[in-house]
Parts: C-alpha cells; structure tokens; sequence
C-alpha cells in the first residue's frame, strides 16, 4: 500500500491518505517531545521500534477481542490503518501511584493504588491537554455517553490483558494512556501503545524503560525501547 498525502504531522507520528479511502498509513518518526513539546530530542530509531512494540500489541489485544484500528504493519516505519474520526479524548490508565498522579496527590513514585484510576484528559495541544471528567465531556459533547462507556470498558480490559502480558516479560505496568476513534461507526482503540506512552518498569529491579528516560534526562533512552521490544517480541 503506497503512501500518498500527508493529512497530518504530530510530534511523534504522520498520518498519510493511501489509495483506499477507508484506510491511512500511520508513519512512526524519530522525535521525542516532553511537557506539551517544551523539551524536544530525537530518540535513534524509535520510530522504528515503537511500530514493531505498537503492531505486537494491536494483534495481541485483537486476539484477546478488542477491537482496534490496526491492519498491518507493511515497512518498519509505516502502520496500515483503519481511517478513524477520533474522539478528542485521552484515557489514562493507572495501576500505581507516579508522574502526575504522584504530583497531584502528594504521594511517591511506587506507592500503590487500592484500586485501579481511570483519568480523561482533553485532546488539545494549545491547551496542554487539561485533565476533564465525565461532566465536561458530557457538557461539552466531546463524546456519546454509550461511547465513552465502551471507552471506559475497554480500557479496563486492555489494562487486565496487557498487565499480563508485561508481567509474563518481566515489566510492570504502571500507566499507560490510550485514545479512540469512530470508524464506521464503531469505536476502536486507535493512535499506538508504546513506551512513549505507557510507563514500563522491570519487574526486578525498577528500572524504567520508557520515555521517561527522555523527560529525566536518565540516559540510555534508545536502550530502554530496545529492551522493551526485545521482551515484547519474545
Ligand atoms: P502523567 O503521569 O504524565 O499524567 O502520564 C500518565 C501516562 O500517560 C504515562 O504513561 C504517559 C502517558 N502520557 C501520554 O501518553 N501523553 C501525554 O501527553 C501525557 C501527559 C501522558
Ligand atoms: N507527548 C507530550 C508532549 O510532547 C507529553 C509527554 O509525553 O510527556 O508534551
């Protein structure tokens, strides 16, 4: 499938038109950015390896029966598709206490959760994607109630599947945010689910292996990615 237009460039992926209207070519790009693009890097091939963590992912979730915009995965750089309208919502999954949660409630970085947080945060880059609850969504008409019930259900299930998943690879699952869109009139999970966008820590020793390492400036960034997908093929 060939690439045609570019329809949109975010920080870390393109989008691209191909020759079949219902579906696009997600390009996976070397930058990094951190604190709403305050903090920009380029991470060596990640790019390359957050389409390798991302395609795993997609068809194990697709497996286990939730329904995602993943069709295939045709070079190292490009993800074909389903064309989605997405919903301007992020979902954010937390399993422990870190990163904005631990600021937030005053707790450390570890601490555990009596029960698993489901947080939404508004999609909108000028406005740094301001944390919202159900309320505002509804005021706002960001999202049918019957979607973002489905939203809501099919985030717990990814979060039961994948901490599983990690776990059997010796990597704990401490947070991770996923976004959705409507295609056809059905809501799939879409964007990618990689350690740009979920935090992964070796179940022995702590260590971080996602973009954490970038935001910290903690060093062997590319390494942490590179273990991540070692794990995950594996
Ligand atoms: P947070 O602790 O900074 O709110 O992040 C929670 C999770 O969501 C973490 O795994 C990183 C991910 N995330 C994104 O993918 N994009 C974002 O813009 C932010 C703020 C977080
Ligand atoms: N990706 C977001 C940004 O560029 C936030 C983050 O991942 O830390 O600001």
């Amino acid at each position: 499938m060939k690439r045609f237009e570019k329809i949109y460039e975010g920080k870390a992926k393109a989008l691209y038109t191909t020759g079949n209207p219902d579906m696009l070519i997600q390009y996976f790009k070397d930058d990094a950015t951190a604190f709403d693009g305050k903090k920009k890097g380029i991470i060596p091939e990640k790019g390359i390896l957050n389409n390798k963590i991302s395609s795993r992912i997609f068809k194990y979730l697709e497996g286990r029966g939730v329904a995602t915009h993943f069709v295939d995965m045709p070079t190292e750089r490009e993800m074909v598709v389903k064309k989605l309208k997405i919903v301007p919502i992020e979902v954010v999954v937390r399993n422990i206490a870190a990163g904005s949660l631990s600021k937030r409630m005053g707790v450390d970085e570890g601490a555990p959760l009596k029960e698993t947080i489901i947080e939404f945060y508004y999609k909108s880059d000028p406005l740094g994607d301001p944390m919202i609850n159900e309320y505002h969504i509804r005021a706002f008409g960001l999202a049918q109630t019957s979607d973002l019930r489905k939203m809501e259900a099919t985030a717990l299930k990814v979060n039961t599947h994948l901490s599983g998943f990690f776990s059997e690879r010796g990597i704990t699952l401490v947070d991770f945010k996923l976004e959705f869109g409507i295609h056809k009139g059905e809501i799939l999970l879409g964007d990618e689910i990689t350690p740009d966008g979920c935090r992964l820590w070796d179940k022995e020793t702590g260590e971080k292996m996602d973009k954490d390492r970038f935001r910290r400036d903690l060093g062997k960034v590319e390494e942490g990615y590179q273990e991540v997908l070692r794990r995950v093929l594996g």
